[in-house]
């Protein structure tokens, strides 16, 4: 099926296709779909790693395009191949340092998504925006989908941004001139029951406090220490709206959404999770917009077991649905030659 954009051909050896719940903006799939072309239905996963290392000059020129790609039934099954996958693009692998999920290693480079429970919510985000290094490509790998929700929803910023400049100007225009700071409180020790329950010896990879305090200085943090012993961390004011210099597209790059829905657990008060640098909260009504804007932006595609998702993070937020157990979503975090926003 020919793409609604002919700008970059289609390596040799795929298709694009439609599938359910994908949704077209400014006249372009999102995501794009590929899949092996009928020629090319090659059951061997070195296939397609060495595939992705002489197309991906290509693949990059559609993640740009796109902002997500889609690759379904690849032969890629076992997390190892996911793994080999991902690596052949040759990007820098990115250590999950500074992130608030609970998660563990698997093989190589991949690690479960989130050990969140099925019913905590994962609201729209950009991968760790809330801290000023961040990973700029996100791979998620479907090992066993769920019988029931377990969806990774995607939505393009661009598009959130101007549906918010419209709804909500005087927020965008704060956001813009001003950007954003967040306040988390994490635990002594990982807390799994909480969907930002990681500790903050797993956060900053830190033995003891004094090392946690020297790589949270480093990583830009102010920090606190609680009579409990968690440690309440201040990153220091961020960019909450930031232009794609590689396309000239403003971004809705912040962590306010997930901050405001989800930072709440016994130790956080979500209200006051992202503060303008004066400390004044995000209005509530704003919030609201934002919700239904978010809405109106999501793909919310059905996961088949081997489906890997290539996210451009600088262009693409991504959430994650309530689920029935069993579910396994594998990710892999890169940071690639293009840098950040
Ligand atoms: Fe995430």
């Amino acid at each position: 099926m020919p793409l609604e954009s002919d700008a970059v051909d289609l390596p040799e050896g795929v298709k694009s296709i439609r599938i359910e719940k994908q949704k077209v903006f400014d006249g372009q799939p999102f995501p794009l779909v590929l899949t092996p072309a009928d020629s090319f239905r090659v059951n061997d996963s070195a296939f397609w790693s060495k595939w992705v290392k002489d197309n991906v000059a290509i693949l990059e020129q559609l993640l740009l395009i796109y902002g997500a790609v889609l690759f379904r039934d690849f032969a890629l099954e076992t997390p190892t191949d996911f793994d080999e996958f991902s690596k052949a693009f040759g990007y820098k692998h990115f250590p999950y340092l500074g992130g608030v999920a609970v998660r563990s290693n698997i093989v190589g480079n991949v690690s479960t998504s989130t050990e969140a429970p099925p019913g905590a919510l994962i609201p729209f985000h950009h991968e760790m925006a809330h801290v000023s290094d961040y990973p700029t490509i996100l791979f998620f790998y479907c090992d066993v989908p769920a019988p029931k929700g377990g969806q990774t929803p995607i939505a393009l910023s661009n598009v959130i941004y101007r549906k918010m400049a419209e709804r909500e100007p005087e927020l965008v225009r704060r956001l813009r001139e001003e950007g954003l700071k967040y306040v988390r409180v994490a635990p002594d020790g990982d807390d799994a029951d909480s969907a930002l329950g990681r500790g903050w010896q797993s956060t900053f990879l830190a033995a003891d406090r004094e090392d946690a305090e020297k790589k949270a200085t480093a990583s830009g943090y102010d920090y606190e220490w609680m009579a409990d012993g968690c440690m309440k961390t201040i990153t220091k004011v961020l960019p909450a709206i930031r232009e794609d210099k590689r396309t000239g597209k403003m971004i809705w790059f912040n962590s306010l959404f997930t901050c405001y829905l989800a930072w709440q657990d016994a130790r956080n008060d979500r209200t006051r999770a992202a503060l303008f640098p004066n400390g004044d909260p995000i209005p509530p009504e704003a919030v609201k917009s934002l919700e239904e804007v978010m809405a109106e932006a999501a793909v919310s595609f059905r996961w088949q077991k081997k489906d890997v998702v290539m996210i451009d993070n600088r262009q693409a937020q991504h959430s994650r649905s309530s689920f029935e157990p069993p579910r396994r979503i594998l990710a892999s975090l890169y940071k690639d030659h293009q840098g950040g926003l």
